[in-house]
């Protein structure tokens, strides 16, 4: 059987001990569904499931602004774990960004890849949290489980794609996934 791992787990892995360990090797193993690929549209995509945030976006007092490339091409993507990987950049950005400012979902296309950017205005990130985004468990918020960019990493693996960050302090951050274009047929 097939079986991913995002980079790091596995290091990550040994260095925890006891009660921790179990519950950390519970998080390795876990696997996302096998992907359910189609031809998917990602504007499209994104048109129909942000119909749906206003409410969670209007709550927070953050504006929603959107500039999507028409001339992107269609990936080969399994739309409800791409759009789960999207939703939680918006909500890591809704919750980054106090009242009064704006996240910006847009998409372009470079060679023969797409990307997707969840650009938001809160309050950026230091040098050291960059480098422990991705770790499972890494989390600010006091509720936070710190598993959301985690799984975003995982997805992005499994569509052979992968995801970037560029923050800086009070500047806020542009999270961008960036996968392969559909094969031409
Ligand atoms: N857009 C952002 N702006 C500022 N910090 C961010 C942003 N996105 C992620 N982070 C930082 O990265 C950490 C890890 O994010 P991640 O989504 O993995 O977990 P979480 O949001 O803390 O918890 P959960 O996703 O379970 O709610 C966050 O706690 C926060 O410190
Ligand atoms: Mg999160």
């Amino acid at each position: 059987m097939r079986r991913t791992r995002v980079h790091g787990w596995s290091t990550e892995c040994a260095r925890k001990s006891s009660a921790s360990t179990r519950c950390w090797k519970i998080i390795c193993d876990l696997r996302l569904p096998k992907l359910q690929r189609r031809a998917v549209e990602v504007n499209e995509l994104l048109d129909q499931k942000l119909a749906f945030m206003e409410s969670i976006f209007g709550q927070a007092g953050v504006a929603l602004g959107t500039s999507f490339d028409p001339s992107l091409e269609t990936v080969s993507a399994d739309p409800e774990q791409l759009w789960q990987a999207i939703l939680n950049l918006i909500r890591n950005g809704i919750d980054a960004t106090p009242a009064g400012g704006e996240i910006i979902v847009s998409t372009s296309r470079a060679g023969r890849e797409a990307h997707i950017s969840v650009a938001d205005t809160g309050g950026g990130m230091t040098a050291e949290q960059l480098e422990k985004l991705y770790i499972p468990f890494f989390s600010t918020k006091p509720t936070g489980t710190g598993l959301g960019l985690a799984l975003v990493q995982q997805i992005m693996i499994e569509h052979g794609g992968r995801v970037e960050c560029e923050s800086a302090p009070g500047k806020g951050s542009a999270f961008t996934l960036f996968l392969p274009l559909a094969a031409k047929s």
